[in-house]
Parts: structure tokens; sequence; C-alpha cells
């Protein structure tokens, strides 16, 4: 697809939402960023259009459907149809699954999954009037692919972050079945480590905070020697350009990724093998 029109950009003030903003706003596209931090949402807008490019910038909760609906009509109204949006809002949270409380499940599945069934419920009837190709860009993790417990590189515990990326690849391929007869793709972004602040994002909106939290959280920065975001935007709209569903990176997780799947199929043989040896055989026309 020959990407062409407007995007709308939530969580794009840094890191992974930037570099998909500025990749975007380089193609030609118009580009409305949305953050719930509106100065950092201004620069990116700036920096576009520093380069000849359009942009426009708004506050933005995204995980507020009412605030999403505002984003979506001040988009339109700047720019003209939309037919391009990316979901970037996402926070990690350090706690053994065991000790997580309900609270803390409500809002990381707020922050991580909720976001983007929102940010979809939104901006499905803005796409489908667009009347051109485009489709939703969502970033989710490696972490939606892979369990990495504690093979991840401090060794912390992901498993809430985990399984709410898990939850969104379940969401994101179904949803791009269901919309492939529309012109509306979905790519899934699914990264291993990207040099962002988002340990200060996480620690700022930690679960009950009032987003203003100067504490440390318990997410460690990231490494410097991790993917550049800005790159990354650049192959993720070159991904979704070219209508791939997952975008899987570095190929360093290669062996992780073989190795989950190894131990599904693994797992699919010994209950074949228990089924054959310890229940009756099939009769005819059973199912
Ligand atoms: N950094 C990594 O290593 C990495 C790896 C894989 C996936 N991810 C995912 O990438 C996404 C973006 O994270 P990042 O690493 O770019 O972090 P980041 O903190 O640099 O960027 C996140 C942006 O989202 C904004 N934001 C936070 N809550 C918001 C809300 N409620 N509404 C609107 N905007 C909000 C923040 O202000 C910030 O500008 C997250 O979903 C994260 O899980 C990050």
């Amino acid at each position: 697809m020959e990407l062409a029109g407007n995007a709308a950009v939530i969580g794009g003030g840094s890191g992974i939402g930037r570099g998909i903003s500025l990749a975007l706003g380089a193609a030609g596209l118009g580009v409305a960023i949305g953050d719930i931090d509106p100065d950092t949402a201004a620069a990116v807008r700036d920096e576009i259009a520093a380069v000849g490019g359009k942009a426009v910038s708004l506050a933005v909760d995204g995980t507020s459907s009412r605030s999403l609906e505002e984003f979506a009509s001040f988009a339109v109204q700047s720019l003209g149809p939309v037919n391009v949006v990316s979901t970037n809002v996402g926070i990690a949270h350090e706690k053994p699954l065991a000790d997580a409380t309900d609270a803390e499940w409500d809002w990381m599945l707020r922050f991580n999954f909720l976001s983007v069934t929102r940010a979809v419920g939104t901006f499905i009837p803005v796409l489908r009037r667009a009347g051109r190709p485009g489709g939703f860009i969502i970033t989710a993790s490696m972490s939606a692919l892979i369990a990495p417990t504690m093979q991840s590189w401090d060794g912390s515990h992901r498993g809430m972050y985990t399984t709410t990326k898990h939850a969104l690849h379940g969401y994101a391929e179904i949803l791009r079945h269901e919309l492939a007869q529309e012109d509306i793709t979905v790519t899934m972004l699914s990264p291993g480590l990207v040099t962002t602040k988002m340990n200060e994002t996480s620690a700022r909106f930690a679960p009950g905070s009032d987003g203003a939290s100067a504490e440390p959280g318990s997410f460690p920065a990231i490494p410097d020697d991790g993917l550049d975001p800005v790159e990354l935007g650049r192959l993720t709209v070159a991904a979704h350009a070219a209508g791939r569903f997952r975008i899987p990176v570095p190929a360093d997780f290669r062996e992780m990724l073989q190795a989950r799947t190894a131990s599904i199929l693994d797992d699919l043989d010994f209950a074949e093998e228990l089924r054959r040896t310890t229940m009756s055989p099939r009769r005819p026309g059973a199912r």
C-alpha cells in the first residue's frame, strides 16, 4: 500500500511514538500527535514542521474514550480525513504475579490493553469514513510473543507487563482478520529493548498514582544500547505500508521465539500421545 493521507499518533510525544510520528511525517502524511504531556507532543509537532511536514498536537489521555473522541475530532478538523492510527501508551510495573493486587491489574490493563481497544473503538468510524487504505499500528512488545521471565535483561518481574502485551497479540491478530476486507490493515510492533524514557513514564504513572509521581519506579532505566526509536519508527512505517502484521525486532530473539514454538509443539505431542494411550478410540462421526 502506498501510504498517504493523515495519521493520529497516541503517546506520540516520546520514544517509539515520537519515532513513528517523525517517520509518518517524513512519508508525507499529516500527523496529529496526542500525548498526555502536551509539551512533548508540541515539540514533535515542531520537529515535523521544521522539515516541511504538516503536524498538529493536542493533550490526550489515551486511556479515556472521551479524550480520544476529542482527539479524533481535532485531528480530522485540523488535517482532514485520518486513515492511520498509531497507539503507544504503555507502562511497566515490576511485581511477582502472585503478589499483584486487583487494583494493579485494573491499572495495567487500562494503560497497556484498554488504551488500545478504546483507540480502535474511537477511530474505526473515522478510518471507515476516510475511504482510503490505512490502518492501525499497535505498539506491543517482544513480550507479546514470548514470556521472558528471568531471561529478561535485568532478571526482574515482568509478568503483569507480559500478560497485558500477550492480550494485545490475540486482539491485534483477530482485529486484522476482521478488518481484512476493508482496506484497514493492522500491524503489531513487537520490539525488544528500545532506548526511551519508558522507565520515567512507568514511574510517573505507577498504579494508583495521579500521573505526577516523582518517585523512582520499579522499572529499571533502559540501557543505551537498545534499539533507536527513530530508526524503529522508520522500520515500523515501512512494514505497515508493506501490509505486514508482526514486527518482531531485533533478530537476536529468534532462538527464544523458536524455543517457545517448540515447547508448544512438544506439549501438543505429549497430549496427543496421552490421548492415544489413555482415551477410548473415537467413534466414527464423533467430534
Ligand atoms: N522502550 C522499550 O524497551 C519498549 C520495548 C517494547 C515495547 N515498548 C512499548 O512501547 C510503547 C511506548 O513506550 P516508550 O518506550 O516509547 O516509552 P516513552 O515513555 O518514551 O513514551 C511513551 C509516551 O506515552 C505517553 N503517555 C503515557 N501515558 C499516556 C496516556 N495515558 N495518554 C497519552 N499518552 C501517554 C508518555 O507521555 C510518553 O510520551 C509502550 O507501549 C511500551 O510498552 C517499549
